[in-house]
């Protein structure tokens, strides 16, 4: 596929690859999305220094996260239904990031399970959790997570209440989705997702049919979301749950410095500065524009990771000097899957990976980690 040059281009093929209703859901944000819109749009503001004359051979993108070696500090951030962009498809993310050098996160809203994922990958990946009332399902989540060796567990903040996204409601979202009219006209159009689909078993929540009490049942797993999420979650809740991992803890979902200093009290190892990819509160500030002002507040006593928006090397490496350590990728990888599986989101690591590398030796630049500030033009 040489004709794929950006993340982009694999969007554009997804669209035509994944059925409507899946391919809407990741492509879409709150209410008038105007907060997933300025999460890409601002990072267009932030221009770099081009520096000239500067030896810029033996370059290296390698760094850390919260102390693991990465081949570059882009993770995968966590992402729901994905098994639904393409069958399997947290089984082949986690490979294609295995293989790439980068963590892998699955979310709780996986299709694929965390035992699915462990059978398949042999590295630890990350766990991301969300916190439902029914704690006794919530220990043991963690306590699957530590059984399949995840390396640290991503707590998701701001989604205690869903935010409206349109699309989802107006497509009637569900996995696996209705076989109304409208569906059936939409996936016929799709063989490639269908006989993908047909061919696994993985359709439906695997890390909740079946352990949730409840669950039994699919169709009731929509309204069991809406009601099952803790909405009187508290930084009090952060201790029992870090206490309960015992290992790496990262926060997600920190989008002010009053937060951010919240997360440092509670001994969290990482917070990732993110507003759900624009999909909670419609009229939040971009991630990119909050950045800063958090990683200057927090200084060095928490490692700072930052998602929303990336669609380029380029904006990679805007992150990381704004303060980053580590960034996530939500939408660009799964347009690579729903592209073209496996192979897709290998293709999304290679674009970033190669648009870093060039950009870096442009700014003058050898070493990814020693980006900062004064590479950016104020
Ligand atoms: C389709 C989709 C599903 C998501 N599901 C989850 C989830 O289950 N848990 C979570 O913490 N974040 C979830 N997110 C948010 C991502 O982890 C991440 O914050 C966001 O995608 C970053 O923005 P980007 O997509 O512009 O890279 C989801 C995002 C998308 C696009």
């Amino acid at each position: 596929m040489s004709d794929i040059l950006t993340i982009a281009d694999l969007k554009d093929l997804a669209r035509r690859r994944v059925p409507k209703m899946f391919f809407d859901y990741a492509d879409s944000g709150a209410w008038t999305e105007s907060t997933y819109r300025a999460n890409e749009e601002d990072f267009q503001k932030i221009k770099f220094r081009q520096r000239v004359l500067v030896d810029m051979s033996n370059r290296s993108l390698e760094s850390t996260m919260i102390g693991e070696k990465v081949a570059m500090p882009v993770a995968l951030a966590p992402t729901g239904l994905t098994g639904m962009q393409h069958a399997d498809g947290e089984m082949l993310a986690a490979q294609a990031a295995e293989e790439f050098g980068v963590p892998f996160t699955l979310s709780t809203m996986s299709i694929c399970s965390i035992e699915d994922v462990a059978s398949v990958t042999k590295k630890p990946f990350w766990f991301q959790l969300y916190v439902l009332r029914d704690k006794d399902f919530v220990l043991d989540l963690i306590d699957r997570a530590k059984a399949a060796k995840c390396s640290a567990l991503v707590l998701t903040l701001d989604l205690q209440i869903l935010g409206q996204r349109h699309k989802d409601v107006r497509n009637g979202l569900s996995a696996p989705p209705k076989m109304t009219l409208a569906n059936i006209a939409n996936i016929a159009m799709r063989p490639r997702w269908l006989m993908g689909i047909a061919g696994t078993k993985r359709r439906t929540f695997r890390n909740i049919v079946g352990h949730a009490k409840g669950v039994g049942d699919v169709s009731s797993l929509g309204s069991w979301t809406n009601e099952q999420f803790d909405p009187q979650l508290s930084w009090n809740d952060v201790a029992w749950i870090k206490e309960r991992w015992g290992g790496k803890l990262i926060l997600k979902g920190i989008l002010d410095k009053e937060d951010a200093l919240m997360a440092v009290k509670t001994g969290a190892d990482a917070i990732v500065v993110s507003n759900h990819g624009g999909r909670q509160l419609d009229g939040a500030s971009s991630s990119i524009m909050a950045l800063e002002e958090i990683a200057d507040a927090v200084g060095d006593k928490i490692e700072v990771h930052m998602d929303g928006g990336i669609r380029s090397g380029q904006d990679v490496l805007k992150a990381l000097c704004l303060g980053a350590k580590g960034t996530y990728i939500g939408r660009p990888f799964l347009y690579g899957l729903g592209a073209m599986g496996k192979e897709g989101v290998t293709l999304a690591l290679e674009i970033i990976r190669k648009e870093m590398d060039i950009t870096l030796a442009l700014c003058g630049k050898r070493l990814v980690t020693d980006m900062g500030k004064d590479q950016l033009r104020r």
